[in-house]
């Protein structure tokens, strides 16, 4: 949550921030600020809202110098205001602070400073940390010290350890206008190497459009960056010696080309992203080459007794299907958790057992600070059955979860800037699908020539999805006027269709803001029947297979409730009850979910866009959850 970035060099540190920034919104967007400095002292601009507001402030006000910071909000502490956007400054305007994570012992640090007699302008957690910075510089100038970047560096090096929880910073110094320092604990932060500059950001499409010579920070880690070079540190205040990598793919963020908004333009993009990720994972071969291609090691997959996935939203209702998938295909039992729940509860140890963490972004810190525990738990534990064996999928490699799990398929989704997630949640899918069928390979869950069977149908998917998508668009759109009033919508599924249910019913709330529930269909009459009148409508998915008649009986109940009924199905007799049907061509059950989510994701974004909704962000949510 909340991007950061920083920039020294010999250009205007302004309009790189600004890009910068631009790069990051998909991190937060409630409020952004930046802060320069040169020898005439520090200029801090922030605005509430869209970065918008804050790029037409920085060009009435000016904001001069070369070495700058920045920041994108996403509200943790306060609300979305300007008070509390970020820079934040200490009491005599001489140190800025940008932050990206949380401060967890803010209030004590707080109440201290306060008891010294600083007084507090935000209600944010970072603010204690301009404060104990300019504690620490002033006692370090009255022993003595010049005004230096080595002076700030130690002033942050002896400010963090005074910190608890997690952040990724940088802080500017008035008096210091040739250097800037940087730190991160558990929160991502990249240097760029440019020409003649160097710039910082959390998240790398913020440096894509400077350099693409790349050192991610370990975590622990502080940097000084001067125009002319950078200095590392442990946490324990040695000098680090590591050499730049290269930054892969396109990572920026591509303009929307003719579409009204990215999630939109996401949804389009889905017919190559399956082409490029089954040609890559599943290359045609001879008869006995392996079916699928995965950088996975066998070792890893071998004598699996258990698997269990952590992850959330989206990314869980990726993993609800593959699970499915790894019990009916492979055989093996799997478990989905909420990573958010896991890390709190999670079940008794077993051996033999896969851990899956699975995060578009990488960086979702419920996510990966469940990883973490059930990584340490593993390595406790003395006995080597219960070795941790953990498994990442996200279609950010270079991410946090990608330094944290030991191997990781990556989705190859390219960057998807809506926060909606739409082409990743395909990705993930599809990821699932190689797993499983590696897995039913290994194993000999299923017969080779089914296996082959089910294999080439999946090659048949990218020219199945560029039909539905141009088939299901405008009828999406026209289906939109129809819930202008609608204030709650049911979804349901069964079997491998239940997490494109709950999906379904995900994207709708996220960016129309209408109430929907995802329920599988036959626990409908368990309780939620009590809500269904001609004012809620149900959309079922019922797709031909073990449980098509039965969806189509609790899709009659609704019916019978008065419900208007919007089938997700094929065409055909059997699913004339709908009141309007989105049609999807029949293929193998178990492929099923990989149509079946284009109806959800178009009729949510038309549904949102036609109540003229900021569809790529909506409010009150980032793309990268980064908090916990
Ligand atoms: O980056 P992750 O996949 O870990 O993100 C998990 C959720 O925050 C994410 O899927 C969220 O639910 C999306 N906005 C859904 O569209």
């Amino acid at each position: 949550m909340c991007g950061i970035v920083a920039v020294i060099g010999t250009r205007d540190a302004a309009p790189l921030l600004l890009d910068g920034l631009r790069q990051l919104e998909y991190r937060g967007y409630d409020s952004a600020g930046v802060a320069t400095v040169e020898a005439g002292g520090l200029t801090c601009v922030r605005a509430e809202g869209k970065l918008l507001n804050l790029t037409a402030r920085v060009e009435r006000e000016g904001a001069p110098g070369h070495c700058g910071i920045g920041h994108t909000r996403w509200a943790t502490h306060g609300k979305p205001e300007e008070r509390n956007a970020h820079p934040h400054l200490d009491a005599g305007r001489e140190v800025a602070v940008v932050q990206n994570g949380i401060i967890e012992n803010h209030r004590l640090l707080r109440e201290q400073l306060q008891a010294e007699g600083v007084q507090f302008l935000s209600d944010t957690d970072t603010e204690v940390i301009p404060h104990l910075l300019s504690k620490e510089l002033k006692a370090l100038t009255a022993a003595g010290a010049a005004a230096t970047g080595a002076t700030l560096l130690l002033a942050l090096q002896r400010t963090l350890p005074q910190l608890e929880g997690a952040y990724a910073l940088a802080v500017l110094w008035a008096q210091c206008p040739e250097a800037l320092v940087v730190a991160r604990k558990q929160a991502p932060l990249l240097i760029g190497f440019g020409e003649g500059e160097f710039i910082c950001a959390s998240d790398t499409p913020a440096l894509a459009g400077v350099t693409r010579t790349i050192l991610p920070l370990e975590d622990g880690e502080v940097a000084l960056l001067g125009p002319l070079g950078i200095e590392l540190y442990n946490a324990a205040g040695e000098r680090q010696q590591r050499l730049p990598t290269q930054l892969k793919g396109t990572d920026h963020v591509a303009d929307k080309r003719s579409f009204r908004h990215f999630m939109l333009k996401e949804i389009h993009e889905q017919p190559e992203t399956a082409a490029r990720w089954l040609a890559r994972h599943f290359p045609e071969g001879g008869p006995d080459d392996p079916l699928v291609a995965l950088p996975v090691e066998a070792a890893l997959l071998e004598g699996l007794q258990r698997i269990q996935v952590l992850a959330c939203g989206t990314s869980r209702h990726a993993a609800l299907v593959g699970a499915y998938l790894l019990e009916q295909l492979a055989g093996v039992p799997t478990s989905v958790y909420y990573a958010s729940e896991f890390r709190y509860g999670p079940p008794p140890l077993g051996p033999d057992t896969l851990t899956v963490g699975v995060t578009q972004s990488g960086e979702t810190a419920d996510t990966l600070a469940a990883l973490a525990m059930e990584q340490q738990r593993r390595a406790d534990h003395g006995d080597p059955a219960y070795r941790a064996r953990l498994l990442g999928i996200t279609n950010r490699p270079e991410s946090s979860l990608g330094r944290l799990v030991p191997q990781l398929i990556d989705i190859e989704a390219g960057v998807e800037v809506g926060v909606a997630a739409t082409k990743t949640f395909l990705g993930q899918l599809l990821a699932f699908y190689g797993l499983a069928i590696r897995l039913a390979e290994l194993r000999g869950s299923r017969s080779r020539s089914e296996l082959h069977g089910l294999v080439a149908q999946l090659r048949a998917l990218p020219a199945q999805l560029q039909t539905l998508i141009d088939r299901l668009d405008l009828r999406c759109a026209a289906l939109a006027h129809e819930f202008a009033d609608t204030q709650d919508v049911i979804y349901l599924g069964r079997g491998i269709n239940y997490p494109i249910a709950l999906e379904g019913a995900l994207k709708l709330k996220e960016i129309s803001y209408i109430h929907a529930e995802g329920y599988p269909a036959g626990e409908m009459k368990h309780g939620p029947i009590a809500l269904l009148d001609a004012r809620v409508p149900v959309v079922s998915v019922a797709m031909p297979g073990r449980v098509f008649d039965k969806v189509l009986s609790n899709a009659q109940e609704a019916k019978a409730r008065d419900a208007r009924l919007i089938g997700v199905a094929p065409e055909g007799p059997d699913t004339e009850i709908f009141d309007v049907l989105l049609p999807v061509p029949v293929v193998d059950e178990l492929l099923s979910p990989l149509l079946t989510l284009i109806p959800m994701q178009l009729l949510s974004y038309h549904i949102a866009a036609h109540r003229g909704l900021d569809v790529d962000q909506p409010r009150n949510l980032a793309k990268s959850v980064t908090v916990e």
